[in-house]
């Protein structure tokens, strides 16, 4: 029997609460939550926690010195990367980091084309004077975080949603189809839970259909565009490899004009062979 979209989007979001099967938080992320809840907690008293964690430690600081972030002055410790980062960047490090360890492994174009988007963001964001560009780059990182999902908890879904696509259907009804949910939708339903900043899901929920956004409508103009150009440009693959369509709304609300591309791409392609090297080498670690 054919379950109908609303039972199918209960029977996902179920799972994905219980997060079966779902590349789990590192505990540290839910003590993160808990300091940084508390407003008398200090720098210092989540520089502590972090520092406990060697890992996760060598990863903030890797990540804070790498062409990803690119600060002038390097960051040695992590008190440092907490002053110039800030907490949720940091918090937003260690989920990413965990998450995306999954995701080499699976699919390192799909990581590819994520720190693609994710520095095309930040461009955008520092051209157009958008508040918090670093913020805006990390939901570039994160906006296809439901194909992960998808990819590695729903894996017998996943193939169907393959073969749908295959035989022309667009990849976002395909998914529809099988979940009741996209993957814009699956990525924000997992940040929510997460307790990441709203600025952040929003971007991600609505980077297919900016109708979606509410507070945040620019962010999501930029994600959507910042996702099209990558696509465009050709910098890894995000498993379904036509270029999305680039919704008009999206100009108009950043009031940005396509000429203006040319002048985004010159500074992106610097930046792409960068990320080349530092995909490499996080590459070998693993
Ligand atoms: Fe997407
Ligand atoms: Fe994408």
């Amino acid at each position: 029997m054919d379950l109908d979209i609303s039972e199918k989007r209960k029977i996902v979001k179920k799972k994905l609460r219980r997060l079966e099967g779902l590349p789990t938080l590192p505990p540290i992320v839910q003590r993160l939550n808990k300091l940084i809840e508390n407003e008398e907690t200090s720098l210092n008293q989540i520089a502590e926690l972090i520092e406990k964690d060697q890992v996760i430690t060598s990863k903030i600081l890797r990540l804070a010195n790498s062409a990803f972030y690119g600060f002038p002055k390097r960051i040695s410790t992590v008190q440092n990367a907490l002053m110039f980062l800030g907490v949720n960047i940091i918090k937003i490090l260690i989920i990413t980091s965990s998450i995306f360890d999954i995701i080499y492994k699976e699919d390192v174009k799909l990581w590819e084309h994520s720190v693609g988007v994710a520095t095309c963001a930040r461009i955008l964001a520092e051209k157009l004077e958008i508040k918090d560009p670093q913020e805006v780059a990390t939901a570039g990182l994160l906006h296809d975080l439901g194909k992960i999902i998808e990819k590695v908890s729903f894996k017998e879904e996943y193939k169907k949603i393959e073969e749908l696509v295959q035989d022309g259907k667009s990849p976002l009804l395909a998914e529809k189809e099988i979940f009741g949910l996209d993957h814009a939708e699956i990525g924000a339903f997992l940040m929510r839970i997460w307790n990441l900043p709203d600025r952040l899901i929003e971007a991600v929920e609505a980077h297919h259909e900016l109708e979606k956004a509410k507070d945040f409508k620019k962010e999501s103009a930029l994600i959507h565009l910042a996702n099209v150009l990558i696509h465009a440009r050709g910098y890894g693959d995000s498993l379904y490899n036509k270029v999305p369509p680039l919704e008009q709304k999206a100009l108009k609300l950043l009031n940005f004009n396509l000429l203006e591309i040319r002048e985004v791409f010159l500074k992106l392609e610097p930046k792409l062979y960068e990320l080349k090297f530092f995909t490499e080498e996080l590459r070998k670690d693993i």
